[in-house]
């Protein structure tokens, strides 16, 4: 009789959506509190988190009681919410983990139990959103900074422009004491979701001058270990950035060198890690315009200078104590009576001459000058990051970032740091093969398109920039491909992905050990 009772009452507050029969108590009057937990696959029973089984204590064994009657076994990913079974939580979400067992998966390259982790904080996080309540508090699921990053990633809605906007939700961690490990995963994902914030902004609204005033802003709090240059085109032309000017020229907008400098190393002298993003902040393809179906998305092409600025925003608020310069040139791709044509030849800040054959292959040109530039800080590494090709989200869709590289150190670097993340990296190859299409120019050292331009087009990308590398440590990050998220990462929403973000601050971060 009772075990109908309880049944009833759940089913109708799962109908409804709200539990009458409870009334909690609220401490701010427009407060809403609720609670996210984790529950284990387990052959034949349920596994509780320490956090759950804590919290399931508290109410006389009902989360238990509550999660056999009301369903099947909760699956990985999968949830259910119930309504007023404690006072303190008129809502309490649970949400399958998975197995206990998962841990690093060789095939997978990435830790399985940090990414259920994520996965599940996020969906509960989402569907407590849903309801409107703006407090949660999140189960660490032994792992507070996997829980932190799938809470503060899934939450994150770019909805700055419209009216109707998602209920803001402030997240604290529940039943461990891992509040180091929480407030990291918070930094993490906040990185991410700065990258995500500037990359799905409009065109119009991140111009090259907002983007760097954004960073300067966000950088303000860390003044005392960061300086900031924001270079302008008068320092471009006097650099003789003739390949990045070839691409701004088009445009009525400014462009802006900007040039980030954090020292967190206790060694002032320490060499820098030098990061350089691709800062598109529009690619219409210039004359060689691109088709407009789906051409919005080219607001996202400074997603190399969003990762690596909001990675450095990050270093400086974790305080990595390490060296970082991030440079990103930013201008826009546009088409006009002054615009570089096709055909069109070129000189770079080494005095490499390029044919322009194409004028929408140009995120190589600005990379090519920021990466001469890079040199004369003498890094101990260097890493671009770019939304360069079309032919990478070819190979590898959004699975994975495409490395080149001329280092198996930092390769090795990178792919530990993704293996932590989740947000993966895939080794490509920098054949001198490809070389060889790039160097083969009827008037210059170099065309800027491979002479059989769809073939391996990432590759022969790649094999244009190695020519401006003259560092034993350099890779290339192709991030075409994970630009955006449909919904293949679970514990992100729709639009652009902000990602690697966190396999950078990872791998700037293991830096610190490596000496
Ligand atoms: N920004 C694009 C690459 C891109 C395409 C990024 C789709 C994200 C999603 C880049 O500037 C470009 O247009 N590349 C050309 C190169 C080609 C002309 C050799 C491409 O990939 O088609
Ligand atoms: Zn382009
Ligand atoms: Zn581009």
């Amino acid at each position: 009789m009772t075990m109908l009772l309880v049944r009833r009452t759940v089913q109708r507050a799962v109908r409804t959506k709200c539990c009458r029969s409870f009334s909690a108590s609220q401490t701010h009057l427009n407060e809403r509190k609720g609670l996210v937990l984790g529950v284990f696959e387990k052959e034949g029973g349920l596994h509780l988190t320490e956090a759950a089984a804590g919290f399931d204590q508290n109410i006389s064994g009902k989360l238990s009681e509550l999660l056999k009657i009301s369903g099947p076994a909760l699956k990985k990913g999968k949830s259910r919410v119930f309504y007023g079974i404690h006072k303190d939580f008129p809502c309490v979400a649970v949400v399958g983990l998975g197995k206990t067992s998962a841990g690093v998966c060789g095939s997978e390259n990435w830790d399985t139990s940090k990414e259920n982790i994520r996965q599940a904080m996020s969906a509960g996080c989402r569907l407590l959103q849903d309801l409107e309540v703006n407090h949660v508090e999140v189960d660490g699921c032994g792992d507070a900074q996997s829980a932190a990053e799938g809470a503060a990633l899934g939450l994150f809605q770019y909805d700055e422009l419209k009216s109707k906007k998602k209920t803001k939700v402030t997240t604290k961690l529940h039943g461990s004491s891992d509040s180091t490990g929480w407030q990291k995963g918070v930094m993490y994902a906040d990185g991410q979701n700065l990258a995500r914030l500037l990359m799905e902004a409009p065109a119009n609204h991140i111009t090259p001058t907002a983007f760097a005033n954004t960073i300067e802003e966000r950088l303000a709090l860390h003044a005392q270990r960061v300086t900031i240059n924001k270079r302008s085109q008068a320092w471009i032309e006097q650099q003789q950035m003739g390949a990045f000017l070839s691409v701004s020229k088009g445009s009525e907008e400014p462009p802006v060198f900007l040039e980030l400098h954090y020292n967190g190393s206790p060694d002032s002298k320490q060499a820098p890690l030098l990061l350089v993003g691709k800062g598109i902040t529009f690619d219409s393809g210039g004359i060689s315009l691109k088709p407009s179906a789906s051409m919005d998305a080219m607001r996202a092409d400074m997603g190399g200078a969003a990762t690596v600025c909001a990675s450095i925003v990050t270093a400086a608020a974790l305080k990595l104590p390490v060296n970082i310069i991030g440079l990103a040139p930013l201008c826009e791709n546009m088409p006009s009576g002054k615009a570089t044509k096709p055909g069109d030849v070129v000189t770079a800040k080494n005095g490499k001459t390029i044919q322009v054959d194409n004028t929408d292959a140009e995120g190589r040109l600005v990379l090519a000058d920021a990466l001469c530039y890079g040199h004369t800080f003498n890094p101990r590494a260097i890493v671009n990051v770019a939304t360069l090709t079309g032919a990478m989200d070819v190979a590898l869709g959004s699975a994975a970032t495409g490395v080149f590289t001329n280092s198996d150190w930092l390769w090795e670097q990178l792919h530990k740091a993704s293996v932590v993340t989740g947000d993966r990296v895939w080794r490509m190859p920098l054949f001198q093969h490809y070389t060889r299409q790039v160097t083969d120019s009827q008037l210059a050292d170099l065309n800027n398109i491979g002479k059989y331009s769809r073939s391996g087009g990432a590759c022969t990308a790649a094999a244009f920039l190695r020519e401006f590398v003259t560092a034993p440590h350099w890779a290339h990050l192709d991030i075409a491909g994970v630009m955006s998220n449909k919904d293949e990462v679970p514990y992100l929403r729709k639009g652009m992905s902000g990602r690697p973000t966190r396999t950078l601050v990872e791998f700037a971060a293991g830096l610190t050990q490596s000496g």
